[in-house]
Formats: C-alpha cells, structure tokens, sequence
C-alpha cells in the first residue's frame, strides 16, 4: 500500500513552488505554502491567483473548482507551519548552503516520518539530505516549468534513499496525473543535462552579435518545432535561477566548458534583468511576472522597411539542380509568383523535376490547400533548361546541387561568367563554409546562404547565411525574399551548423553520451525532453529520422571547427553508424523499426 499524502508543503513559492502548490491543491491535495516573508508570500499568493484565474479565463479550470483549490492552500511564513505534513517540496533559490540550512530546519519541525523532498535541478540530492538526520527519506522530485503544465516529474533517488520512499513518490506523481522518470543523482539529471548546455550556447550566439534573440528564438522554434525559443525559455526559467544551474553544472559535470555560464549572463543578473519574474530578461514584458512581450529598442522594425534596407527588386529566378531541395524550392518561388528558370543536368532530368513538381502541386489540390488555376499558373510561370546560359538575365540564382564544394565552386565561377550584374547568387548548403563559394566569383558582395529546411514547400523557416564579404543590400534582398515566399528568415554568421544544426545536434550528440553512459534508456531520455521540455520529438526518435550518419557528419564538421572538447562526436554514434545501424532509413538505428 502506498504512503496516503493528504498535506503537503512547499517551501519557496517564486517561479517553481507556485506552480507546485496549484499541481498539488488542483489534485485535492491540502497544501501548506510557505515564504520568507510576508511581501514575498503576497508575490506568491498572487502568482498563483493570476495562473488559476488564467485558467478560468481560458476554459481550461471551473470557477467553483478554482475557489476549492484556494481553500486548500493555507498560506504562512516561516518553516514552522509545517510540523505536521506528510511530505515537503523545497522551491528556494538553486544555493546549496541555503538548502541546506532548510533542509537542517525541516528536519528538526517536521514529523519523523515526512518526507522531505528537493526541487533542485542542478545540486546535489545527496549533498542535501546529509544536511537532515534522515537522509533516507530525503528524495528529489523535479518538476518542470510551468509546473501545472509540463507533464514530466524526474524522481531522484539517492544512494541512502529508502526504496519505499521512492515507490511512494513514484505513486504520488501518478495521483498527480505527471509521468515520472527515476533516475540516480547526477548534475543536471536527464532534461537540464541535455537542455543547459543549448540554453548556454545559445546565449553566446547572442552575446557575440551571431544573431539576433529574434531569429535565433525563430530558428529553434520553426526548424525544430519547439514551443519556445531559447532565449525566452531562459526569460521564463530565470536568468538568476539558469546561472546559478549552469554554474552548479559546471563545477558537478565535469567542467564541460559549454556549462561555463556566458559572461552576459552574470551581467545581466547583476543589473536585475532576470527575465520574466523581473519583467525584464532578454524581452521586455508588460509587467513583472507577466507573460507578454512589448517593444524596446532592440526589437526589430516591421518589413516595410526592406525596400529601405536596399533591397533589390526580384522577380525572375533561377534554380540549379534536380535533387529533394531543388525541387521543392522550384514549387515555393513559383508558387509564390515568381518566374522561375529550373537548369539541370539534363532534359531527362528536367523532366523527372517537372514530374515530381506537378505531383508535388496536384497533392496540393486535392488536398484542397490549392485551387488548380494556381497549380496551372504556378506551373507556368517554370521554364525548363538544362544550360546555365538561360540564367543570363535572372535577378537571383539559388544553387541546390551535391554538397560538395568542388563542384559549387566551379558552378559559381560559371554563374559568375554567365549572370548579369547585381543578381543575388544563393547556396543552399547546409554545412560548406558559403565564403569558400563566394570567393568562387568576382562579386562575393552578391552572394549569400539560403538554407532552407526539408520539406522546402512545408517548412516556414530559411537560414540567411551572410558571410564577412556580404553586402548589406544583398542580404536585405534575401530577406526580404523569404518573406515574399512566406517563410520566416533568419539572418546569420557563416559558421558551421549556422544557428539550427549549431545548436541542435550538440543536443543530440549529448544524448547518445548519455545512453553510452547507461544513465538512463533511450525510452525515458525521450520521455523526459517531450514531456518536460515539450519537444515534439525524443532525441532517439529524432536521430532515427534525420539519420545517424548524417548526425555524425554535422558533429563532426562542428567539432572540427571549433574544437570544442564537448562536441566530440559520441563513439557509440560512431559505432552505430559502422555497424550500418543509420535510423529508419536502415530499418534500424537507437531503435528497430523492421516490424514497423
Ligand atoms: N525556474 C525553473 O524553470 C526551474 C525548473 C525546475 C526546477 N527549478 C528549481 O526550483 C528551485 C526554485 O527555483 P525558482 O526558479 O522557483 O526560484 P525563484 O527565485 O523564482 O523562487 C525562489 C523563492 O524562494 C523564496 N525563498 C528564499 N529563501 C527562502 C526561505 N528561507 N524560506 C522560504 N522561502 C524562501 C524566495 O522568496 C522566492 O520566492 C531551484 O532549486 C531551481 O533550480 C527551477
């Protein structure tokens, strides 16, 4: 019989402890929330009150429900109003001498039997429960934020936690409606292991003026599907509360250096700027603790201004090349209504893009996405060559043949030759330096990085590759392009992985280590990034998809650029794709899809 939790009590209640007390209470669980002091209890008071309102607003809670809920909370400050609860959640600052003062506390008010539990995501639990007379009883229950929301609870057991201690916690969090993964005391237990070393990444392309928080957030969220950029899931953790985990990371992982806190971030901690709870981070928001973002100065003005920018006027464009990404570029611009010159190899293969662009677009139709007088005027608007001469009087090229150098480079020596003055000559590489093919030609100035992401016609987002010989105008006119054809473009350096596969495939590489490491199983890695980061896919699932030789690459290539220690690819990815295990495409990779 499990352990009846009918009190519970939170201490702390800023961004996490709230959010904890509204899981517990909406759950019919009587709840003790405890503060520091009487302003900080009315912050708390007042998160909640705000979130469950919301709530209401949105449907989601009824108003009778909402009242029930308020009478379980009992408010108070100080320790002592928890002497007779069943289990305590810690929410204070991520300090392990302060949890542990707490904990030394608890210890001492508590009843002998309570449990007393860490929502720390980065300290040690061990280290914690030494400070009570009952370490067996002390255990780590990570919730996620925003806690009423994210389904994930990571239990962490210790090398003392009592075994009935962590059945009865497992049970809670399924009274709770959460899915729990148990996994041992390690820095960073599963998510913020994989997720820190992102976050931290990411505000470094910030700080070094890579990107700008816009499309770096853009980039993730429409490349990858996430629910929220990295910058603003920093605003939303707080900039105060991620330091101090990195920080703690850092000194308990091993000191990866991609856990070293970005300096910015320390700065921006001192001048208060600690994201939402301060109303202030990397956005601005309305107010302290809201949600809403507002214009400042660095936010970016509307397109209009493109044309002010300098950018040039396109209207006819040309394409190269009769792969995957070629073809469904052909379909976006001419979709999007301009005049396009597809050159290819050869009429034979012309005629198989023709082919795969008209099934492409009739899919459209009968889906009833598109009306067939747009299929036939889309289709006609594409002429089709099988010579570069025919790109004389474009106004901009997009190259989309093999990736490999040699041969962009010698097509854009060709284009160089053959393409009037002030055309845009585009690459859609997604891992050659686009310097190296600049330098192909006479006009560097005129030449830029379009990644688009596969499948071309259904992904919103286009990577804007500039390099250190861009002109202003010829990005501008990229820019403004990718508006024009309906996707979102992001502007960027010329470095390896740009900003989507930079900072993705770190993450993915992580995870293998992880598995490697037998830290836990592919099944709860994928669990815990899904339901507690809201990912729309586990690493495992997402590296059976993308393919595990083409992960390796981009590691590798990101490895060899910067000679990050961290980014060394994972030997059992290496190992994997030896064996020829390389993901669906094989029938087999982290998993066995052959009966699927
Ligand atoms: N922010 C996140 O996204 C997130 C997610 C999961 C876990 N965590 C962990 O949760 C814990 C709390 O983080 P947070 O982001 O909610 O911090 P926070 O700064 O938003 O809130 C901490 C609260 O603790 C209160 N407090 C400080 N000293 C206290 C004391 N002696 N007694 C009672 N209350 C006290 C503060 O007044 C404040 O309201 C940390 O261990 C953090 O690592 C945070």
């Amino acid at each position: 019989m499990a352990r009846e939790f009918s009190t519970v009590g939170v201490v702390g209640l800023g961004t996490m402890g709230a959010g904890i007390v509204e899981v517990f209470a909406r759950n019919g669980i009587d709840v003790v929330a405890v503060e520091i002091s009487a302003p900080a209890l009315e912050r708390g008071r007042a998160t909640l009150k705000g979130s469950t309102d919301r709530a209401v607003a949105k449907g989601k809670l009824a108003e009778a429900d909402r009242d029930a809920l308020h009478e379980r909370v009992h408010f108070a400050v100080g320790l002592d109003a928890l002497h007779s609860v069943d289990l305590v959640i810690e929410a204070v600052p991520e300090h392990l001498d302060l949890k542990q003062r707490i904990f030394a506390e608890l210890d001492r008010v508590c009843r002998p039997e309570t449990i007393l539990a860490t929502n720390t995501s980065s300290l040690s639990v061990t280290e914690i429960s030494v400070a009570t007379s009952r370490p067996n009883q002390v255990i780590g229950i990570h919730f996620f934020n925003p806690a009423p929301v994210m389904k994930l609870v990571e239990v962490v057991r210790t090398v003392v936690t009592a075994p009935e201690v962590v059945a009865d916690v497992e049970a809670l969090c399924a009274r709770l409606g959460k899915v729990d993964v148990t996994i041992n005391d390690r820095a960073g237990f599963i998510a913020n292991a994989l997720l820190f070393g992102y976050l931290n990444h990411a505000v470094g392309m910030f700080e070094s003026h890579y990107a700008t928080r816009e499309d770096i957030d853009a980039a993730m969220k429409l490349g990858c599907g996430l629910p929220m950029g990295p910058l603003a899931l920093m605003d939303l953790i707080g900039l105060d509360t991620a330091y101090e985990i990195l920080d703690t990371m850092y000194r308990r992982g091993g000191r990866d250096r991609r856990h070293a806190p970005v300096p910015l971030l320390k700065q921006m901690v001192t001048a208060g700027l600690l994201g939402r709870k301060s109303g202030r981070g990397f956005y601005t928001y309305e107010r302290p603790g809201s949600p809403v973002v507002v214009p400042d100065e660095a936010t970016p003005l509307a397109t209009e201004s493109a044309l002010a920018d300098g950018a040039r006027a396109i209207t006819k464009v040309g394409i190269v090349g009769s792969g995957t990404m070629a073809t469904g570029i052909i379909e976006v611009f001419a979709k999007a209504g301009y005049e396009v010159v597809s050159v290819t190899r050869g009429m034979e293969k012309s005629a198989k893009v023709c082919e795969a662009v008209k099934t492409s677009l009739n899919k459209g139709v009968v889906r009833g996405k598109l009306a067939e007088a747009d299929r036939d005027a889309a289709l006609g608007r594409i002429s089709w060559s099988a010579t570069l001469d025919h790109l004389a009087d474009v106004d901009l090229v997009v190259e989309a043949v093999v990736e490999e150098l040699s041969v962009k480079k010698a097509l854009f020596a060709s284009l160089d030759e053959i393409c009037k003055p002030g055309v845009v000559l585009a690459t859609t590489t997604s891992s050659l330096p686009v310097i190296d093919v600049a330098m192909a030609t006479h006009r560097p100035a005129d030449v830029v990085g379009l990644h688009f992401f596969n499948p071309a016609p259904v992904m919103p987002l286009v990577e804007v590759v500039r390099t250190i010989r861009t002109s202003p105008e010829t990005t501008a006119t990229a820019r403004a392009v990718c508006a024009a054809l309906g996707k979102t473009g992001v502007v960027c350096g010329d470095r390896s992985g740009f900003i989507v596969n930079a900072l993705l495939f770190p993450y993915l590489n992580d995870a293998v280590k992880m598995l490697e490491a037998s830290y836990s199983t592919a099944d709860d890695i994928d669990h815990a990034m899904k339901l507690g980061c809201g990912y729309p896919m586990g690493p495992f699932e997402l590296l059976d998809v993308v393919g595990l030789d083409v992960a390796l690459a981009i590691q590798r290539e990101l490895y060899l650029e910067l000679r990050e220690p961290g980014f060394a690819p994972a030997p059992l990815l290496e190992h994997l794709v030896t064996a020829g295990y390389l993901g669906r495409k094989t029938r087999r990779g982290f998993r066995d899809h052959s009966h699927r």
